[in-house]
């Protein structure tokens, strides 16, 4: 494991390891969308992991879909990050915040302003999800017009710049698990017939146009972006070209000169390995339902920069240091995974030195 160890820049970032704290969704912000007070504390606590990646953060009220999750565009959401990147910030750590806008995968009853949800066409996944009411079916969604696109494409770029506002290092741009810019991906899910829908080229540009417009806001070393090839992950089918485009994708990608991709890998080897080598900055590989003592694989084997680790780092605020140690690990609480109120299962996970102390 000694590669994992090691040091790496990002954007203009010194890591001191290759470990990173995923994206993971909580939903425990407030109803306006102002991240909840405890997230501080949750965040600072896992500084440790270097690099933070946050939950899912809508960057309008269109882009919300799940109930309590952040938002990042009025003043009161960006205060609220600043706690949030301040505390990350004192303990030593740093912070991306991902701009997640979920396109067809919401619901009138977890949006501020109940509308209809909007996506590239009008098609429904065929899915149904967590609302006030319980669990409803997923409405068919109003297919965006390409004025609306525009307006989309500057809603992402008004965010990245309040997250920079707030004092995050940088955002991640949300390509993966079948939220709006991977909908523009499936063919199942884009059936338009302009400048976006049809070719590999035409599916790609809203995601290529989102990215530009960030890189040109705030930087392209502090920009992140995050894809999920081959995911059905919200009912998307990429169709048989799904490889060829996401080569497609990479290499438009490469010519920003990002600070990271992030790559959340569910199976297609080859696929990966080209993604590999068509990109020469860092290269965040994710894999999900992988052993512990494989951890460092893809590092030792020259596929990634970078391990992003999700319900690991949510269980052990400590992960760093019980991996550098080789102690067991806090086990998931899978009940207070998506809500909860107060501390169970958020702030309250112990560290190694906190579970000593208990039995002292
Ligand atoms: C509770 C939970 C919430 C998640 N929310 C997000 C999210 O907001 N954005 C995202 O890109 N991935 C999200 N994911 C996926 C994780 O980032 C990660 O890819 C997945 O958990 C697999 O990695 P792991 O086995 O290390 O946990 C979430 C996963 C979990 C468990």
């Amino acid at each position: 494991m000694e590669k994992l160890w090691s040091k790496i820049k990002i954007g203009n970032l010194e890591l001191p390891h290759r470990l990173v704290m995923a994206p993971m969704t909580r939903s425990r912000a407030q109803e306006d969308g102002t991240p909840g007070e405890l997230s501080a504390l949750y965040y600072s606590q896992r500084a440790s992991m270097g690099l933070l990646i946050s939950e899912g953060t809508q960057p309008s009220d269109d882009g919300q879909g799940y109930l309590n999750s952040p938002g990042i565009y009025t003043d009161k959401q960006i205060k609220g990050w600043k706690k949030i990147t301040d505390a990350v910030h004192g303990a030593g750590g740093y912070m991306f915040i991902q701009l997640m806008h979920v396109g067809r995968m919401s619901h009138p009853e977890n949006t501020p302003h109940h509308r209809q949800p909007v996506a590239p066409s009008a098609i429904a996944p065929g899915l149904e999800m967590f609302t006030a009411k319980g669990m409803q079916e997923i409405p068919v969604p109003r297919a965006l017009s390409e004025e609306d696109i525009q307006t989309t494409i500057l809603d992402f770029r008004k965010a990245a710049a309040a997250a920079i506002e707030a004092g995050a290092d940088g955002v991640e741009i949300h390509g993966a698990n079948g939220y709006l810019i991977n909908q523009f991906f499936g063919v199942n899910s884009n059936q338009r017939t302009d400048n976006y829908g049809g070719s590999i080229e035409n599916r790609v540009r809203f995601a290529i146009e989102v990215t530009k417009a960030i890189v040109e806001e705030i930087g392209a070393e502090k920009t992140g972006f995050r894809i999920s090839p081959g995911t059905p992950l919200g009912g998307i089918d990429e169709g048989e070209q799904s490889h060829e485009l996401y080569l497609h994708l990479v290499k438009e990608l490469s010519q920003f000169n990002l600070a990271y991709l992030h790559v959340m890998h569910l199976g297609n080897e080859t696929l990966l390995r080209e993604i590999r080598s068509i990109w020469s900055n860092p290269l965040l590989v994710n894999r999900a339902g992988r052993a512990r003592e494989d951890i460092s694989i893809d590092i030792e084997n020259g596929i990634a920069d970078m391990i992003p680790v999700g319900v690991w780092s949510l269980a052990n605020p400590d992960l760093v240091e019980r991996l550098k140690q080789d102690a067991p690990f806090n086990e998931v609480d899978g009940t207070t995974l998506y809500a909860g109120t107060g501390s169970a299962g958020y702030t309250d996970y112990p560290t190694m030195n906190e579970i000593e102390s208990q039995h002292k």
